[in-house]
């Protein structure tokens, strides 16, 4: 059998051997039988396992004690195996259903004559790991909202594999186990709810009925999680190193992409009206601020005319700037054409997002890479010159700027530098984004350039 041949390949590593293995060893049973009672416990049989039906078994599947349901973190063990109290107790991803049911989410039904948010499907696919029906195990609830299988994936083919604690992390990965210590594959999970990809997403009529405006940065988010997992040596030696400025780029161009997707499908809204949810909704949504165009952001188009959405197209110009500044430029003229585009139709509109999509391959070698401070001055000059030059202050665009300066002061930080006077700095750039209708572009530049000064003095 396959799985055998993974076990034996897998021997030797009994220090990262779970709980439950440990427990098989000391009742004197087999790994198998392990695995078949587990299975048994789970309502299935031994042979769906060998079929691996991608069946999501549910937060109960993983909440054993000795396997992540414990209550304090253990220091014995890899993981921590508190996750799922940690995950109950204070990730949001664990309130993502009830929401829909609460007073906002009830409003948000109401407005669009959606009878039950907590039952239909455009509120599912973000607010629950919603698999389809067939491949829901007995365990398995909806109201858990966004539960371990919606970030791990569906675990029934890989949890007996995993629960014995011999295999490897990648042998896991191979089973099924979704790589979310990747940054480019991490960034394609959560952002698939966080900005939206071919089957969900929330359109202006979603966001009109109440919805909060989409935003999302990879490493600073995944850091608020809050985190359920420990970065130590352990975790460096089963999975690699992690870097903070990496897997911000992973989420840009991730972001980027998704957007252009959605930019390139969903322009056409109906009745004639463009769909709204694919532009930069600070465009629209600010209070009239006489002079507060500037053409300077370059984006070619004049005053009046409402931005698609290119927040993290911005953010992917400024780190080719900082490393690659010839395919920033060819990345710069398509993103105008994007622009231009957005007065023709849907059809331009269509083209010119495929062609700035084309140019992404160009940043893709700066994801999910590690930084050096040399590496990490570069990307944050590029920002203090973008800033300088007013190309960053529109506020969804400043928003983002706000995050990646704050995984490069992270980046800092975990390579051991003193970055207390850059913490410093960067609150004062975080104030300035504080309030988004309080907000004020020249301020916002001036926090930067402040920052981008102490920076220098590193
Ligand atoms: C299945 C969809 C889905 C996936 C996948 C997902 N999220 Fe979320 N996330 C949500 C929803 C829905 C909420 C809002 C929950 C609520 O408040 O009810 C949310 C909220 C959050 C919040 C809180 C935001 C705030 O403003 O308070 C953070 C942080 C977050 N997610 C990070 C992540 C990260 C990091 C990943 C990937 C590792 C991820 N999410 C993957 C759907 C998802
Ligand atoms: C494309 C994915 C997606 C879809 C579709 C979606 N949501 Fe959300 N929703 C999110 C994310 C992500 C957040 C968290 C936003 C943030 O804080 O950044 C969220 C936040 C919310 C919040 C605010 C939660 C809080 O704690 O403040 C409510 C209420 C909500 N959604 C209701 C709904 C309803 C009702 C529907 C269906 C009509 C819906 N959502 C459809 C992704 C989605
Ligand atoms: C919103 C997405 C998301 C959800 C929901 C989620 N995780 Fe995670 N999990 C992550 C990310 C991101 C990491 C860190 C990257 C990595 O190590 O894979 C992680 C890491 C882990 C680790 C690895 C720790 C290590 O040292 O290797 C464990 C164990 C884990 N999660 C268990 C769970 C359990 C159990 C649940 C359900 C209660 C859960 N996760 C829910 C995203 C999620
Ligand atoms: C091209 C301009 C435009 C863009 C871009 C735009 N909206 Fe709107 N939005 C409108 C108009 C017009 C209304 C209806 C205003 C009214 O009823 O008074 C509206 C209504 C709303 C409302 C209802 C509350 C209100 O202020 O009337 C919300 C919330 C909202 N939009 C959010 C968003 C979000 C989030 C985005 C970005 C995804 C966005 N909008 C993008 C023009 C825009």
């Amino acid at each position: 059998m396959k799985q055998a041949a993974l076990f034996r390949g897998a021997a030797g590593r009994a220090g990262s051997r779970s709980g439950a293995a440990q427990a098989a060893t000391a009742l004197g049973i087999g790994f198998a039988m392990l695995v078949a009672v587990m299975l048994a416990g789970l309502g299935l049989s031994t042979p769906a396992l060998a079929q691996t039906p991608a069946i999501h078994l549910g937060v109960e599947g993983c909440a054993g004690s000795g396997c992540h349901g414990n209550v304090e973190a253990s220091s014995r063990t890899d993981v921590q195996q508190n996750e799922v109290s940690i995950w109950r107790a204070r990730d949001p991803h664990a309130r993502a259903w009830k929401t829909l049911q609460e007073p906002r989410g009830q409003r948000i039904a109401r407005n669009l004559g959606i009878a039950d948010a907590g039952s239909s499907a455009q509120c599912l696919s973000c607010h629950t790991d919603n698999a389809p029906a067939g491949q829901r195990g007995q365990m398995f609830r909806i109201s858990d909202g966004v539960g371990c299988e919606a970030c791990h994936g569906a675990s029934a083919p890989w949890l007996g594999l995993h629960a014995s604690g011999i295999a490897s992390h990648a042998q896991n990965v191979a089973a099924g186990l979704y790589p979310t210590e990747q940054p480019q594959a991490r960034a394609n999970m959560c952002l698939g709810c966080h900005v939206g990809d071919g089957s969900r997403f929330v359109t202006h009529d979603i966001m009109a009925a109440g919805h909060p405006r989409l935003r999302f940065e990879l490493d600073t988010y995944t850091n608020t999680e809050p985190p359920h997992w420990r970065i130590d040596a352990d975790y460096r030696a089963r999975k690699g190193t992690t870097d903070r400025v990496g897997t911000w780029a992973a989420g840009q161009i991730e972001a980027a992409n998704k957007t252009l997707a959605l930019i390139g499908s969903r322009f056409a809204g109906k009745g004639g009206m463009p769909e709204l949810g694919v532009f930069d909704c600070t465009a629209c949504h600010k209070p009239m601020m006489p002079g507060s165009f500037d053409a300077a952001a370059g984006r070619g188009i004049g005053p009046g005319v409402p931005r698609l959405a290119d927040a993290n197209l911005v953010m992917v110009r400024v780190l080719l700037q900082a490393f690659d500044p010839k395919a920033a430029e060819a990345l710069r003229a398509d993103w105008v054409n994007l622009h231009a585009a957005s007065r023709k139709g849907a059809g331009a509109v269509a083209g010119a997002a495929s062609a700035v999509r084309s140019r992404l391959g160009a940043a893709s070698g700066y994801a999910g890479r590690s930084y050096d401070a040399a590496g990490r001055r570069r990307l944050a000059a590029a920002f203090v010159a973008e800033a300088g030059n007013g190309r960053l202050s529109d506020y969804a665009v400043a928003e983002q700027a706000t995050m990646g300066l704050g995984a490069i002061v992270a980046g800092m930080q975990e390579s051991g530098g003193d970055t207390s006077a850059a913490n410093a700095a960067l609150d004062i750039v975080y104030s300035a984004i504080a309030s988004e209708k309080a907000y004020d572009g020249a301020k916002w530049n001036a926090a930067v350039r402040h920052l981008g000064e102490t920076l220098a003095g590193e």
